[in-house]
């Protein structure tokens, strides 16, 4: 079994879409370990994005990712990455209305920046991730 972290975004949050995501991942036999609500400080998106650091929309990233109340959630499954990469879409939202309608971020972004939720990209990302927002006392089974 294998386990990722997703985040609904701010974007997706202020829709009220947050149960409808949770809902499609559910529905997709990806099994709900962890779930929390709060508000990202600049550090802390930071530091969760630390891998884009020399982006040139990381501030404009870290902005966003602070911009409202998010909810991230550990997810487990065989393949959970690569699954939840697929359900989730393309990185821009346009682009996913075209090629990829039925996905999340099609579904519930707008836009490349404004793309409705996060998940873990790699075995690597979901190590780093998954233990950045959650402790071991949190993440059942
Ligand atoms: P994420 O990490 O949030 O799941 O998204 P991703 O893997 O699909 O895309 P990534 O390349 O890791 O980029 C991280 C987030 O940065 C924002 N972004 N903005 N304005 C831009 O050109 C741009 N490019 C990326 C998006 O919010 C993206 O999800
Ligand atoms: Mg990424």
């Amino acid at each position: 079994m294998e386990k990722t972290l997703v985040i609904v975004k701010p974007d997706a949050f202020e829709k009220q879409a947050t149960g409808a995501i949770l809902d499609i991942l559910q529905k997709n036999d990806l099994k709900l370990l962890a779930l929390k609500m709060f508000r990202f400080s600049k550090e802390k998106a930071e530091g969760f994005y630390a891998v884009h650091r020399e982006r040139k929309f990381f501030g404009e990233l870290v902005e966003f990712m602070c911009s409202g109340p998010v909810v991230a959630a550990v997810l487990e499954s065989e393949n959970a990455i690569a699954k939840v990469r697929e359900l989730i879409g393309p990185t821009d939202s346009e682009e996913a209305r075209s090629s990829a309608p039925n996905s999340i971020r099609a579904l519930f972004g707008t836009d490349k920046g404004k793309n409705a939720i996060h998940a873990s990209d790699s075995k690597e990302s979901a190590d780093y991730e998954i233990p950045f927002i959650f402790s071991c006392l949190e993440i059942v089974g």
